[in-house]
């Protein structure tokens, strides 16, 4: 097999260690990797020709992204993963110990593992490439950094910090890695590897004593080098440096920790507990409670789901689209509408593609919203110091608000985001057609009309595909690219090309009503309503859903979209899916009241501005409910009252009844697309793994029995699908409905 590490040892003592792992785009710690580093540090141990070693990554695209995670996915035994974590410690512990001082130079992503043996190196240094990001995504994957980086993180740039950077599992730039320590200095890309030896030459000379010679290269501007200070200021040091002062960290950190995931993350809180250890009781305590950790942590189900989310969300990056047409360039974009979802998908184009955007609206005051939307939300980033004032001012003259066609002569994609009327739409869409060229391909972001009725008044039908975003488009990670039937190909994938320059990521969904993620949300907030409708509390019904750990309740997730627009895309569903889908009587009484939800600061809850207060009991009465039922934690006890648990079954339940019935009926190609559309359309838990794979885990078998057991109870909407019984006895829904993209 081809060497991993390659070993150049200069006459001037200078030494560089390449790590290319060959035949990967990436580098990573898999065995084949951990074993050659084996090898080569015993070699390096003995060596006496090497005055500093620089470590650099062969790879363009990075530096080293971490553990192999497929080998983190097969750990089910406590005592390998422990042995994994001791291996980590044994290595860049020795890599540490190396009779002479080393170097990590850092180009690219550095994550886990690359960013450990860089903390266990003498010096780190960063190049200012707008890719280099450095992280410890560890907790992502349900488990703590345990190479040595819980333990070395904070004594490097004190506890706070790494907490905070542990905890989030976020990455930083190379001039945020400077700022906090994690990085001695910050190279120019330019001259990268020059400066890198010119680097660990001055170290090597100064650690030798030796007067340093002038460098070979002009070193970079002193503003990039590290000032020598005390890792996380005056403040961490008044706070980090005495017994007290760190309790109050680690326990704020705790109770933070705890608000944010309600118990469902347990890796945050024992990295807590490690880094503690870690810092406290000496290196070796931090080791062992790393390893301790690890071995806990990685066989348990929730790492196991996030691994498995982690995996998803990878193998949908490789996704191509449609077979059969490539995707056309695009290289200058438009909008209709300047609404909600129109202003900020234009402000999305400017500020992922730099491409110039039109956005046209038929209001000239809507114009004026779009664009101060678009300005709040780079303002944000600017003082976020993620943009600067030009860099604003630059994105900013991208976007171009009209009131005519001008200009639409070059545009190659068009985005619709105007009213959700189909008259409306036909009309604008054939207007739309004769101001384009002929190859433009037209997307609509409706979220209830079928794509092929927006399509019906435009000459070339074929080139119109949906393309539906989430509110907030900035947050939401989803596109749901909705194919219609006859499309062109090349049509949806320039428009699956598209989504992926934007940074998100797209699914493809067949044209039918609700899409996908929408469909099964009806079934969800549909079932909160009959829950309200029984005299159970919003307050108990939106705690059920959070409980469980959805991002908010159904409820308060109906202010969001606004009560008017819910109650319309519920009807449209009541028509498409009459057999299963039925409404309370008093639906719309709620709007037709002027409750609207955030949008009018008037809803189900009550709100300050756009903050949501408590609920509005007014709303009891104006719906004539009598809310009678006291909320209990856990599962009913001998078949006593429902508890919050039983209120989470009915909600989730009738999702994935519907689940079943979508992948039937092809609507998504996956389990896997569909569990990673729920999480990243809807938040649904990632520690859940997604709908299908939960409802996998605890047995269609069960649920099918308490569905018949709701259907008994509750009515005929909980009766289970015929495609939820030929799931059960296929075996599961990942058994049933994998697809590439889904295997696990
Ligand atoms: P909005 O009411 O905030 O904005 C619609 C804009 O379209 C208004 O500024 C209006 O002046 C403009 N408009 C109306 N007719 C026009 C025409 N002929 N030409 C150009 N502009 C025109 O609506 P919102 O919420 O932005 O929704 C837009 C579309 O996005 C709808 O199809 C909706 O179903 C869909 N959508 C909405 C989501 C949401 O959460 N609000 C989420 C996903 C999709």
């Amino acid at each position: 097999m081809a060497p991993i590490f390659h070993l150049e040892v200069g006459t001037d003592r200078l030494a560089t260690l390449t790590f290319d792992l060959p035949d990967k785009k990436v580098n990573v710690f898999g065995r084949p990797a951990l074993a050659e580093l084996e090898r080569m540090l015993d070699e390096l141990g003995a060596r006496r020709d090497i005055g500093c070693l620089v470590l650099l990554s062969g790879k363009p695209g990075g530096f080293i992204a971490g553990a192999d995670v497929d080998e983190i996915a097969r750990v089910t035994d406590p005592v390998e993963a422990e042995a994994g974590s001791r291996i980590g410690h044994r290595l860049f512990g020795a890599w540490a110990e190396l009779p002479f001082p080393t170097v990590a130079a850092i180009r690219g992503v550095a994550l886990g593992g690359g960013t450990e043996i860089s903390l266990a190196s003498t010096w780190r240094v960063a190049s200012d490439r707008a890719d280099t990001r450095i992280g410890l995504p560890e907790v992502r994957l349900g488990i703590v950094p345990a190479w040595g980086g819980s333990t070395r993180l904070p004594r490097l740039i004190g506890i706070a910090a790494a907490l905070d950077l542990i905890l989030t599992g976020k990455t930083v730039s190379g001039r945020q890695a400077l700022k906090l320590g994690l990085v001695d200095a910050l190279l120019p890309d330019a001259r990268f590897l020059d400066l890198v030896r010119d680097f660990a030459r001055e170290r090597m000379l100064t650690a030798s004593g030796a007067s340093p010679e002038p460098p070979a290269h002009p070193a970079p501007p002193p503003a990039i080098r590290r000032p020598h200070k005390r890792p996380g200021g005056l403040r961490g040091a008044l706070l980090e440096g005495n017994p007290i002062g760190r309790h109050i960290v680690f326990d704020q950190a705790r109770k933070k920790t705890l608000e944010q995931t309600r118990g469902h993350y347990p890796a945050a809180l024992r990295a807590i507990e490690v880094v503690r250890v870690g810092f406290e009781d000496g290196m070796q305590a931090g080791f062992d409670a790393e390893a301790r950790a690890v071995a806990d942590l990685a066989p348990s189900p929730v790492s196991k789901n996030l691994v498995h989310v982690f995996r998803l969300a990878e193998s949908a990056k490789r996704e191509h689209g449609l077979a059969g047409g490539e995707p056309l360039p695009v290289r200058e974009t438009a909008v209709l509408g300047a609404g909600t979802m129109g202003g900020g998908i234009a402000q999305l184009i400017a500020a992922e593609t730099d491409l110039p955007v039109r956005m046209k609206d038929v209001n000239h005051d809507a114009l004026a919203t779009g664009m101060r939307h678009a300005a709040g939300l780079f303002d944000r980033q600017v003082r976020r110091r993620r943009l600067d004032a030009p860099g604003m001012r630059r994105k900013m003259a991208l976007l171009r608000p009209t009131l005519d066609w001008s200009g639409f002569r070059r545009v190659d994609l068009v985005i619709e985001a105007i009213v959700e009327k189909l008259d409306v739409k036909q009309a604008v869409f054939a207007e739309l057609a004769a101001q384009v060229p002929e190859g433009a391909v037209l997307a609509s972001n409706t979220s209830s009309l079928p794509i092929r009725d927006i399509r019906a008044k435009t000459p070339r039908p074929e080139r119109v595909v949906g393309m539906h975003f989430f509110n907030p488009v900035h947050r939401m990670p989803l596109v749901e690219v909705i194919v219609p039937e006859g499309a062109d190909p090349s049509a949806v994938n320039t428009v699956f090309d598209f989504t992926r320059r934007l940074g998100k990521t797209p699914v493809l969904v067949k044209d039918s009503p609700g899409f996908l993620v929408n469909r099964l949300l009806t079934f969800y907030s549909i079932e909160s309503f009959w829950l309200l409708d029984e005299g159970w509390r919003i307050e108990d019904i939106d705690r059920a859903m959070v409980d469980w750990g959805m991002p908010v309740g159904p409820l308060a997730l109906t202010d969001e979209v606004g009560i008017d627009v819910a109650g319309k895309v519920a009807h449209i569903m009541a028509g498409a899916f009459a057999d299963r889908v039925r409404l309370p009587a008093w639906l719309d009484r709620l709007s037709d009241g002027g409750r609207l939800g955030v949008k009018n600061g008037k809803g189900i809850y009550r709100y300050e501005g756009r903050e949501r207060q408590e609920p509005d009991p007014a709303v009891y009465a104006a719906l004539g409910l009598d809310p009678k039922h006291a909320g209990r934690t856990g599962h009913a006890e001998g078949g006593g009252a429902p508890g919050l648990d039983d209120l989470a079954d009915r909600m989730v339940l009738p999702m994935v009844n519907e689940a079943a019935r979508c992948l039937e009926e092809q609507v998504v190609r996956s389990a896997g697309e569909l569990d990673l559309a729920m999480i990243f359309g809807t938040g649904f838990p990632p520690f859940r793994g997604g709908l299908c794979r939960w409802a996998d885990q605890q047995g269609l078998p069960q649920i099918l029995a308490t569905l018949e057991r709701l259907e008994g109870a509750a009515g005929d909407r909980f009766r289970p699908s015929e495609a939820l019984r030929s799931t059960a006895a296929a075996g599961g829904f990942y058994a049933r409905f994998a697809a590439a993209a889904a295997a696990d």
